[in-house]
């Protein structure tokens, strides 16, 4: 537990999540953050390859938690010391509540993704299942309540929407993009964040970006598949990481009722967040 959230312990530590609130942010850094499952594979990929010009070739050759490392993870400064790289690309899901205060002042990019609730505890749910290094996911109306109520581990996917989002208006190196954007349009995506990280791309390298973060390319690719990563921590047996990579799976997983529920809690505790959320 760190600030009232709960954290994966195998990959956290008191100290690094207390390092991560006292990162010194420089200006050219850009941080992708993200609750989980709500696209961060997929903008870490996105991103590298935009850097890239569109040339696969660090895609698919360095991890990308080694090319895009979580910066509340212990291992996130041997990283960032061996690598020469920049700009530096770093990753986290720590909520806007903890992290804002090291962002005071910086103009590193930051980059927001969110992802329709729904189909983020479906996602979250099935990782569950296949993670050993997360507690047992039990029933899916037992976890949906878990994520409703904000104990699952990286705490209320309500108050890292609202803290994030809630920046927009006033930090102009923030910029929020959705799952269901990307997926609904990924050559806009790309060139829309091409334009915010000021890497400006011609029409042949935006396709080759396109072609190497579609679903069925990053399936296959073990730097981002997690397949490197051993059985005893992911059960590669009994799912993968990239699952369906859908807009709306949650209808196979969800009761009328449930859905029902989860608009109310939306209702209530997103009504101060200016923002007007549609999915389907
Ligand atoms: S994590 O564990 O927080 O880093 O997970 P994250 O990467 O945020 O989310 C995993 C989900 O993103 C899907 N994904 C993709 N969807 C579409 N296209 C591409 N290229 C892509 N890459 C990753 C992945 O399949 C998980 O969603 P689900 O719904 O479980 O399939």
């Amino acid at each position: 537990m760190f600030h009232g959230i709960s954290f994966p312990g195998h990959l956290h530590t008191q100290d690094s999540l207390q390092r991560a609130l006292e990162f010194e942010f420089q200006d050219t850094d850009i941080l992708i953050v993200t609750y989980p499952k709500s696209g961060t594979t997929w903008v870490q990929q996105i991103v590298t390859l935009i850097l890239s010009k569109g040339d696969p070739n660090l895609s698919q050759t360095v991890p990308n938690w080694a090319r895009a490392p979580w910066l509340e993870q212990y291992y996130f400064s041997a990283i960032l010391e061996t690598s020469s790289r920049t700009p530096r690309i770093i990753t986290s899901h720590l909520n806007h509540q903890l992290l804002g205060p090291a962002l005071q002042g910086s103009k590193a990019k930051i980059i927001y993704v969110s992802r329709n609730p729904k189909d983020v505890v479906v996602s979250f749910y099935h990782f569950h299942k296949i993670a050993n290094f997360l507690p047992e996911a039990g029933s899916f109306a037992e976890f949906l309540n878990q994520f409703l109520k904000g104990t699952l581990h990286f705490g209320s996917w309500f108050d890292h929407v609202k803290g994030w989002t809630s920046q927009t208006a006033t930090m102009n190196n923030l910029l929020h993009v959705t799952y269901e954007e990307i997926s609904l349009d990924l050559h806009g995506a790309i060139k829309r964040l091409s334009t915010f990280l000021q890497c400006p791309l011609v029409e042949d390298e935006v396709n080759n970006c396109v072609e190497h973060c579609s679903f069925s390319n990053m399936k296959d690719n073990k730097m981002v598949n997690y397949t490197l990563i051993a059985d005893d921590i992911v059960d590669h047996r009994k799912g993968s990481f990239m699952r369906k990579g859908k807009i709306g799976d949650w209808k196979n997983m969800f009761t009328e009722e449930q859905s029902q529920y989860l608009e109310s809690v939306l209702k209530s505790k997103m009504q101060d967040c200016m923002l007007e959320f549609v999915w389907d």
